[in-house]
């Protein structure tokens, strides 16, 4: 770990061996009122929701981008819940502190507030999620009530909401007009009426984001709306140079992993084929007599 990340951790964890306070819901929405920052990350691995953890950051969103940087797809559309699930099972095995929210994917509650519910119950029951999340504004009222009746948490996520790519004509931003910016804040605030305890406001202008946050007593998380929603999120392989494919312009890259891996396995092909991978160090010895006994066992002609 560098010193600053060393740093970050300890300060969450209360140094080296504290273990660390399992955030909740409640606890996030408390970080509005209390005027903190919260900060949230994908992942879809025990893995990277491990150093996701570890970084300190309070949300882990285990998002259906994994359709797109984990499992090939050029949209969010194919997901399924199996796909989701297992990915969730495996961030929740890895994470400890971090509220944890799985990304209800493309038709598991578009039919209706029970499928959304049994789908929604998959989440929590078999792979420890604190929340869901569900694109969408007006038209998802209705299921976030019935969610949230059933004690089920829902983040709520309007603005550019990719699991309708096709319908937009791409991952365009929104609400550039002032009718379009009006629908998107009373699809909030009827959202936070019917419970949501959050809301992604993804891809829209700053301004816009702004009054939805002033206006909202549960917090915002902006993706691509500027600097004054109350929390951020980004997809962790935008954020690591992990996904090449799409760059959205609100995309940081804070590190260039996938250049470091595309550099170790290249000197692994190249040893490799060199003949000087593996070497001793990475080689196991027997014992000489050992050795001796089977040589001479191989060498002696086996008795019929
Ligand atoms: O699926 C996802 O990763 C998301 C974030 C972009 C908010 O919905």
């Amino acid at each position: 770990m560098t010193e600053k990340v060393e740093r970050a951790h300890d300060s969450v964890y209360g140094g080296a061996t504290a273990a660390p306070k399992k955030l909740t819901v409640p606890d996030v929405v408390a970080m509005k009122r209390d005027g903190k920052r919260i900060t949230m990350m994908t992942a879809y691995d025990a893995a990277f929701a491990r150093l996701v953890d570890r970084a300190g950051i309070d949300i882990i969103l285990v998002g259906d981008s994994a359709g797109m940087v984990v499992l090939g797809h050029p949209n969010t559309v194919p997901v399924t819940m199996d796909d989701m699930v297992r990915m969730a099972a495996a961030v929740s095995r890895g994470a400890s502190r971090p509220v944890l929210i799985g990304d209800m994917p493309f038709g598991s509650y578009q039919t209706g507030p029970q499928d959304a519910l049994r789908n929604a119950a998959r989440f929590l029951k078999e792979a420890g999620m604190d929340a869901v999340k569900i694109e969408g504004g007006h038209e998802t009222v209705d299921t976030v009530r019935a969610l949230v009746d059933n004690g089920i948490s829902v983040m709520a996520h309007v603005g550019l909401t990719p699991q309708r790519v096709a319908m937009l004509g791409g991952f365009k931003t929104q609400a550039k007009s002032a009718r379009a910016a009006r629908r998107l804040l009373d699809d909030a605030v009827a959202l936070e009426d019917a419970g949501a305890f959050s809301i992604v406001l993804e891809s829209i202008p700053s301004p816009v984001a702004a009054m939805v946050t002033e206006r909202l007593s549960i917090p915002t998380i902006g993706i691509g709306a500027g600097p004054d929603c109350d929390g951020q999120v980004l997809v962790l392989h935008d954020v690591l140079g992990l996904y090449g494919d799409f760059k959205p312009k609100f995309a940081k890259r804070y590190a260039d992993i996938g250049a470091q891996v595309t550099d170790a396995l290249r000197a692994f092909d190249q040893e490799v084929r060199a003949g000087t991978f593996p070497d001793a160090d990475h080689s196991f010895t027997m014992k000489e007599e050992e050795l001796d006994k089977l040589r001479q066992g191989l060498a002696r002609p086996k008795a019929v």
